[in-house]
């Protein structure tokens, strides 16, 4: 089997993609796959380098092994390098814009290349936390409360636009550029001259925001896999030591260490799962999915966001939580989605 391990991307969770990218290359049993990583850099130009064959030691050289530029049209380079007549299958390591969000998916169901997870439909609506979310209210999923905010509507009248979202949420709030991953370009607002901030950065992001309200909550993740019969793992927790976890508290500064599983009741956790598996029917996943939750103290729970691509380094929670639930190992998992992708 050949298997096209796509990295890197561009995307502002490029370096994330690395590291799962590299996870998920050395996990593989090179006996088994003819392995072909396929870098995408920052400015999108795609990359192949030739099979790997050993483990890889060091991510550097996983980013400049032996790379040979595309050079010609993509067109080329996917005629050329996705084996025909094999059996051959991706796995976009991919997050955020450009790879988690249906983008590259489209391409796939064009080539008529196997993948690996989401469809073109449930990663586009999961990188829309507007669209996600008002996928999940329509089966009454627990979330907070939210709105949208598009830049054309800002430039035509910047007052209404705030009246608007203070009468809906209110203080403190939480502003997002609606289709970035990691944290990027989110502030928490306290007035109106913070909200103001928030709303013009990130506009640098996105000319799609949503703006919600704040919950002072515990953030736990669970790990849904599966195609037509999905299966929820146990519910994990990071630990926080800051008021959200921002792209430094989840990347820069070290890793977060997840408890699993994190302490709750059984009938918590166990409402949670389900929660879990309906918000994977809502959105048409397949394969798998993150669901990030916020738990208060009095055991609310409220569905943060969907992650249609996860973090996958062996470090992640995504293959923590699977580990812990039955034993199922790094490797053992990324067998199990390949498997997926072909079903
Ligand atoms: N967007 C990052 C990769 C995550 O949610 O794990
Ligand atoms: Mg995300």
């Amino acid at each position: 089997t050949n298997i096209y391990v796509i990295y890197g991307g561009k995307s502002v969770e490029h370096d994330v993609s690395l590291q799962s990218a590299f996870s998920i290359i050395n996990s593989l049993d090179k006996a088994k796959y003819n392995v072909y990583p396929v870098y995408i850099t920052r400015e999108g130009v795609w990359c192949s380098t030739k099979i790997v064959k050993e483990t890889i030691t060091e991510l550097k050289e996983l980013k400049h092994c032996n790379f040979n530029s595309i050079s010609g049209s993509l067109g080329d380079f996917l005629s050329k390098h996705f084996k025909k007549g094999e059996k051959s299958i991706a796995f976009p390591a991919l997050h955020g814009s450009n790879g988690e969000d249906g983008t590259i998916q489209g391409l796939f169901e064009m080539l008529n290349l196997p993948y690996v997870g989401n469809e073109v439909l449930s990663s586009a609506v999961g990188i829309d936390k507007v669209m996600m979310k008002d996928l999940l209210s329509l089966g009454n999923i627990p979330q907070a409360k939210y709105t949208s905010l598009l830049l054309h509507q800002w430039q035509e009248n910047e007052e209404k636009a705030l009246e608007e979202i203070e009468n809906i949420i209110g203080y403190p709030s939480f502003v997002k550029p609606a289709r970035l991953g990691s944290s990027v370009g989110i502030n928490r607002c306290k007035n109106r001259n913070e909200l103001i901030s928030a709303i013009k950065e990130a506009f640098l992001y996105d000319h799609k925001l949503i703006i919600e309200k704040e919950i002072i909550g515990r953030e736990m993740q669970i790990a849904v896999i599966g195609n037509n019969c999905p299966k929820a793992s146990v519910v994990g927790e990071y630990i926080q030591e800051r008021k959200f976890m921002d792209y430094n508290a989840k990347y820069v500064d070290g890793r977060l260490v997840p408890v699993i599983p994190a302490p709750l009741s059984d009938n918590i956790s166990e409402a949670m799962r389900q929660t879990a598996i309906k918000a994977f029917k809502l959105l048409n996943c397949k394969g798998l999915v993150r669901v990030d939750y916020f738990v208060t103290a009095q055991d609310a729970y409220y569905i943060n966001e969907v992650n249609t691509m996860p973090g996958f380094t062996k470090y992640s929670m995504f293959p923590a939580l699977w580990e812990k639930t039955d034993g199922t190992s790094y490797s053992e998992l990324i067998q199990i989605l390949i498997g997926l992708g072909f079903a």
